[in-house]
């Protein structure tokens, strides 16, 4: 049975109770088929799997989307028992702020100044410290995230790394709609007009992705083309980056790159990405 706990105090005890490894799977709520496939994954590999579910106010700047952001903890209740978690561990701000807004942070420096870093400043700094106190807290083995958010996932095994938790990070494939639009809590913001648009994000990766042998100027014109036919999708950028330092890459480049779009679609900001064997 799937335990449910809000507190440090009930979170430290039901970590306590549970054994071999532990897997973590954070989220902020909302949980839809990306999310369970996070928890299908880490119910395969893990002996036990514990679920966050916190709307982070640290990771949101005024003006976003934080006071509409779904909150739908009854049906994410009922997904994670589907799932088989054995625990989930849902605070309020207060328990995870008890002195309100922290002033210490965690940086994430350079790459998280980039892309959704740079339409979004602050808002990985707010991730990358909610994250770390979700590893102290839950002191998981292993720690699944979404291929969805590549900057964010680039940037938690980078943390992971540099500050020394003793924690595996695991991506997980992008999970998809049928009509492959990327799944998103965001995307029951999306009008019927919007969601039309919203495929032109995914088209636009598809058909740079079919030009991966011709090389980057090739990709970057193919997924530029499909974009510039959606007037209703507001591109905020449109990337071919390498990996690891989230660059433009050049012309000669041979290897994985990710093909990175972000758009304003209606009211909704929406991301996707697609990693690509270019060259
Ligand atoms: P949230 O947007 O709820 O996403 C939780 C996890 O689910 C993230 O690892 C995200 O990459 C993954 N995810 C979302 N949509 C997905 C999809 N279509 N396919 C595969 N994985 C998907 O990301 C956050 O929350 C927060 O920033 C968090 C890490 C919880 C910190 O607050």
């Amino acid at each position: 049975t799937t335990q449910l706990v809000h507190t440090r105090k009930e979170l430290r005890a039901a970590r306590d109770a549970l054994s071999g490894r532990v897997a973590v799977v954070m989220t902020m709520g909302a949980l839809h088929p990306g999310h369970a496939q996070l928890i299908a994954q880490a119910r395969q590999d893990a002996d036990s799997v514990v679920v966050t579910i916190f709307l982070n106010p640290l990771q949101f700047a005024a003006g976003e989307d934080l006071s509409r952001y779904p909150r739908t903890l009854e049906s994410d209740l009922a997904i994670c028992r589907e799932q088989g978690v054995d625990l989930v561990f849902a605070p309020t701000p207060d328990v995870m702020y008890p002195d309100g807004e922290p002033g210490i942070r965690v940086s994430a420096g350079a790459l998280g100044a980039v892309l959704e870093g740079s339409s979004r400043p602050g808002h990985f700094d707010g991730v990358l410290t909610v994250v770390a106190k979700l590893f102290h807290l839950v002191r998981p083995d292993l720690a699944y995230f979404g291929q969805k958010d590549a900057q964010q996932l680039l940037l938690i095994r980078r943390m992971a790394t540099d500050l020394d938790f003793p924690i595996e990070v695991i991506a997980v494939p992008t999970v998809r709609e049928d009509d492959d639009l990327a799944m998103s809590s965001r995307n029951v913001y999306l009008t019927s007009t919007d969601r039309e648009a919203a495929l032109s994000l995914s088209r636009a990766l598809r058909a740079g992705e079919a030009q991966a042998v011709r090389g980057p100027a090739a990709i970057r014109r193919a997924a530029r083309d499909v974009l510039v036919g959606e007037p209703l999708a507001q591109v905020d950028y449109l990337v071919l980056v390498d990996p690891v330092r989230l660059e433009e890459v050049p012309e000669w480049y041979h290897g994985v790159a990710i093909l990175a779009v972000a758009a304003k679609v209606g009211t909704t900001r929406l991301i996707d990405n697609l990693p690509i064997t270019v060259g």
